[in-house]
């Protein structure tokens, strides 16, 4: 599959099945992370990848009410950072861009497997970062739900979620963010 279909293939569905999680599944999508560039390669992005039944579950009750659709997925991926580990130049820090350069290759990869990855923002990221023993200093940025797609979308989702599973939210047209040469 060319990067264009994949790109084009990815969503962010709501409707997941669990899969089988194996150590070839996550040394590829780590690998597939890792190559994505950062700032003096300092590859500053840190990844756990919570498959464990009893940990997964402490996990759910972290999440927002409205991420509950999250609870079948077998995999979860907790992305976290800290500016110390890239490039801090007069007030630009890199370590989030840098990570979530990571991030897009592995949703890709992801993508590419046949698998969902739904990135999420909503939970509670003290209790995530107590859960799985992330440093006090770092930033818990992201995590990404797994699954498989399923095949009936779930009753459980809102109706505008359920909207968004058969047609991708819109986007802005490219005149609203792309600018020639110059900003005005
Ligand atoms: C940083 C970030 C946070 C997000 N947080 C949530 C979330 O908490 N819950 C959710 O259902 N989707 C979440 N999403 C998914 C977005 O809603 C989704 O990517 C967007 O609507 C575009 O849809 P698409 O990914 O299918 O193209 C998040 C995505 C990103 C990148």
């Amino acid at each position: 599959m060319e990067v264009k279909r994949i790109i084009q293939e990815r969503r962010s569905l709501r409707s997941l099945e669990p899969f089988e999680v194996t150590q070839e599944l996550i040394y590829d999508l780590a690998e597939s992370a890792s190559l994505a560039p950062s700032c003096f390669n300092n590859q500053p992005w840190r990844f756990i990848f919570t498959y464990d039944q009893n940990i997964l579950k402490e996990l759910y009750t972290a999440l927002t009410p409205r991420n509950n659709w999250a609870y079948k997925s077998p995999l979860i991926v907790t992305v976290f950072t800290k500016d110390e580990l890239d490039c801090q130049i007069k007030g630009r820090n890199y370590a989030l861009l840098d990570t979530g350069m990571a991030v897009g290759f592995m949703l890709l990869r992801a993508t590419e497997l046949g698998l969902i990855a739904h990135p999420i923002a909503g939970y509670d990221e003290e209790k995530v970062k107590k859960i799985l023993n992330i440093p006090e200093d770092m930033t818990a940025i992201l995590l990404i739900v797994f699954g498989k797609q399923a095949k009936e979308i779930n009753p459980n989702l809102s109706e505008e979620q359920k909207e968004r599973e058969l047609k991708r939210p819109e986007r802005l047209p490219i005149k609203d963010f792309v600018y020639f040469n110059k900003y005005r």
